[in-house]
């Protein structure tokens, strides 16, 4: 019997697709950017950072149940800041910017490992807390990213109206708030608008907490009530103002 000696079998070939990829990058700071948990935990930290600011903003506009002297000195305080106001401003830009970006990165990579459309999703419900607002994220956030635009178009460089307050001459922001919300299709428009941003902040809200690791399972149920909760009070909180001011009872 002839002992034929085989050839060791080649190491196997590592195949295509890992070829193709680009080597792992070096730094630390972009692997996490380009990992899951990484991208979850930035759409999570800069999520928590945007609902801080829009709860602030819904407290800061219901000043205007007071009076336009009260809600033009809170604009003037805030302005006086000066440049700390700008560079908040341009952090509170950075934040959209990313949250957007890296939440599109998620829904695409989501979309080509599960190529079934989210319509066709039947809502999970219980534990696994799929609903409506989950699934329409994406759509939520892109449209609230649109209205973002044609807001700050329409308030923080709209019309220049000025006013006096304790003797000094301070731009009128109740004033342009005020005629604006005069208009029926606007009152119409931001409902719309607040109902669907109550819908992504449902969701966004409960998935960065536990993102960010700060539900164990005992209270998962108890937070996902509460940032329903928090959603729909932030969502009436903005409402109350355009259809306070369209019904005559403010300003
Ligand atoms: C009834 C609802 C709302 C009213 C009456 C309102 C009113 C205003 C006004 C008057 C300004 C200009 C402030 C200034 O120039 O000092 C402003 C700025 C802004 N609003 Fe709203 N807003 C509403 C809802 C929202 C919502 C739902 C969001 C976010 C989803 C939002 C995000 C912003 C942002 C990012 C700015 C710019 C802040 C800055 O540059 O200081 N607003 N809003």
């Amino acid at each position: 019997m002839t002992n034929t000696l085989k050839a060791p079998a080649k190491a196997p070939k590592a195949n295509a697709e890992t070829d193709a990829e680009t080597p792992p990058p070096a730094s630390p700071l972009l692997r996490f950017y380009r990992s899951s948990l990484g991208k979850k935990l930035i759409t999570g930290a800069t999520g928590l950072a945007l609902v801080a600011f829009v709860l602030a903003h819904m407290v800061g506009n219901l000043l205007l149940f007071i009076g336009s002297d009260a809600y033009n000195a809170y604009a003037l305080l805030v302005s006086n800041f000066g440049v700390v106001y700008y560079a908040f401003e341009l952090a509170l830009t950075a934040i959209v910017v990313l949250h957007a970006w890296v939440g599109i990165e998620i829904f695409w990579r989501k979309r080509k490992a599960r190529p079934v459309g989210y319509s066709t999703y039947q809502s999970a419900g219980g534990p696994s807390y799929q609903t409506l607002s989950s699934r329409t994220m994406i759509v939520t956030g892109s449209v609230l990213a649109v209205f973002l635009v044609f807001h700050l178009r329409t308030f923080r460089f709209g019309t220049y109206y000025i006013t006096q307050l304790d003797g000094e001459t301070v731009r009128d922001l109740a004033r342009l708030v005020i005629e604006d919300f005069h208009r029926l299709p606007y009152v119409v428009g931001y409902s719309v608008i607040l109902l669907l941003l109550g819908s992504h902040l449902r969701h966004g809200l409960w998935s960065a907490l536990q993102s960010i690791g700060l539900l164990h399972r005992g209270i998962r149920p108890l937070a996902y009530g509460a940032s329903g909760a928090i959603a729909g009070g932030i969502a009436i909180g903005f409402l109350l103002l355009p259809w306070a001011i369209y019904l005559g009872w403010v300003g």
